[in-house]
Order: structure tokens, then C-alpha cells, then sequence
């Protein structure tokens, strides 16, 4: 399979919407946050998202993409210090719905639960980021087109731009993640664990919670660090 990949362009934020909600929606974590949604509901509230993102200076939208040029896989990557040269400048209508992204949060959403994520991927990021590091916000590749490279050539794209700046790359994990950012060297720096019960949800999702790679540097010691992983959610 040829795996092409690019930045991310307005027009494709439905897909990459339906990327986000397609391989996230079997977490626990989307059970007990969106309980009773429909995916249509909530692909609207992704897209926007996708679209904030690639209007971010300092967000790399990567997808990559099939023959017919459709997105399968979907990454964000921050690379601080610098303005995206890439970035996409949002039409009003973009930009107008990204200002007004709240208001696509879904009724039925179990918000404290939903805010409780943010809240622990700040905390993390607020401990164990630095400055200078990259960080891998968001990966997925649709579930029909997994387990055939798309996912490690996205992945490889912010490796190299790291390299490139000899930084060090962090990101937070799901169990699905996990195996992927081992074996490209990442390390678990704690769980990171949300018990649902307190949200009026279901379970616990526990993660291995790899947390950072700092940028497991294959030959960079000062880059070689921890992975916290392991969430089984998205934002
Ligand atoms: C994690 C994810 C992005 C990997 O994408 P992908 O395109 O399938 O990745 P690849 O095809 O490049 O596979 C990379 C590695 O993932 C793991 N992997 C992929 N498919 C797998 C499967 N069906 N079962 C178990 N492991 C699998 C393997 O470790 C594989 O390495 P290998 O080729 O040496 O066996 C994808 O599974 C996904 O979107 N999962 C749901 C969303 C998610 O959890 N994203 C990660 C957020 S941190």
C-alpha cells in the first residue's frame, strides 16, 4: 500500500472528523463521556476541532491519504518556537464555526467527565513537558485501513522533524497507541487513570500510560526519556 502523506487542507476536516470518532469510539472513555450519542452528533464537534487545529501556528495537520486522495489517517504535531508555514488560513465560515465550537459539544455529554480529560492531559503536560518539545497531540487512522503503515508514517514524519531540531517528542498513549510508540523507543512515565465511577459512567480505564517519549531518541541521550501513554481518549 502507498502511503501518501500532506498537510491537512479545510476541505478535508469532515474526514478527518470521522477519523477521530471512527477509531476512538470503541474506548471505554467514549462510552461513559458521550453515553447514547450518535456518531453524527458528535462528528460535527471533531471537525471543528480539526479545523482549530490547522489554524494553530504552531499545529502540523498531517493526513494521509488513499489513491483517490481520501484521508485514512490523521495527525496533529506541535512544534513550538516556530509558525507553521503550513497552517491553514480559515475561510470566515471556518473560523466562525471554530469560534463557536462549545456550543457543538453534544446535549447528553457528561461534561465533567469530558473536562476531567483536559484537565489530566494539562496536568501531565504541565509536569513533565519542557519548552523546546515537540508533541504529538492526536493520532488515528481509520479502522479499516489500521495495521498497514499509515499510523508509523505519520509517526515517522514528527521523528524526523524532531530530529531535524533535536528535540524531544512527548505524547500521551492509549493501549492501542502503546505498541506502536514502544517500538519506536517511547517509554512509560506513569498511568494515567480515570475512574468513570465519580462521573456517574462505568469502569475504569487504566492505561499503561506511556507517556512521553521524550522523543526516544535512537541516538540522542539527552532526548531519551519516558512515555506516559495511555488514555484511552480523544479530544
Ligand atoms: C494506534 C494507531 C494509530 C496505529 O495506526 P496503524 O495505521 O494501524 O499503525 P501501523 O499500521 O503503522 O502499525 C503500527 C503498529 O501498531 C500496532 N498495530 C497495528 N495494528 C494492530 C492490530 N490490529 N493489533 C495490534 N497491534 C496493532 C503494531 O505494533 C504495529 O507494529 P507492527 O507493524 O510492527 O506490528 C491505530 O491503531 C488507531 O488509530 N487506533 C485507535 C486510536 C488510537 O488509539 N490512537 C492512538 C492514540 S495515542
Amino acid at each position: 500500500m502507498t502511503i501518501q502523506i500532506r498537510y491537512a487542507k479545510e476541505s478535508d476536516s469532515a474526514a478527518l472528523g470521522g477519523i477521530n470518532v471512527a477509531s476512538f469510539r470503541h474506548q471505554l472513555y467514549w462510552g461513559n463521556a458521550f453515553p447514547s450519542i450518535a456518531d453524527a452528533q458528535i462528528v460535527p464537534l471533531k471537525e471543528v476541532r480539526a479545523l482549530e487545529k490547522m489554524g494553530a501556528p504552531q499545529v502540523h495537520v498531517l493526513t494521509s491519504v488513499d489513491t483517490a486522495d481520501r484521508p485514512v489517517g490523521y495527525a496533529r504535531w506541535t512544534i513550538p518556537g516556530e509558525t507553521n508555514p503550513h497552517r491553514v488560513e480559515l475561510s470566515d465560515q471556518a473560523q466562525a464555526m471554530v469560534t463557536n465550537l462549545s456550543s457543538l459539544i453534544p446535549a447528553g455529554v457528561r461534561t465533567p467527565l469530558y473536562e476531567e480529560f483536559f484537565r489530566l492531559m494539562k496536568e501531565s503536560r504541565n509536569e513533565y513537558v519542557k519548552e523546546d518539545d515537540m508533541i504529538l497531540d492526536f493520532l488515528a487512522t481509520l479502522p479499516e485501513a489500521q495495521g498497514k503503515g499509515v499510523g508509523t508514517k505519520l509517526l515517522q514524519w514528527g521523528m524526523e522533524q524532531a530530529d531535524a531540531r533535536d528535540a524531544r517528542v512527548y505524547l500521551e498513549a492509549t493501549q492501542d497507541g502503546y505498541p506502536l510508540y514502544s517500538k519506536f523507543g517511547w517509554e512509560r512515565l506513569e498511568d494515567l487513570v480515570i475512574d468513570f465511577e465519580p462521573f456517574e459512567g462505568k469502569g475504569q480505564a487504566t492505561g499503561v500510560s506511556p507517556a512521553c517519549r521524550l522523543k526516544a531518541d535512537h541516538s540522542l541521550p539527552r532526548n531519551v526519556q519516558h512515555i506516559r501513554v495511555e488514555l484511552p481518549l480523544t479530544d
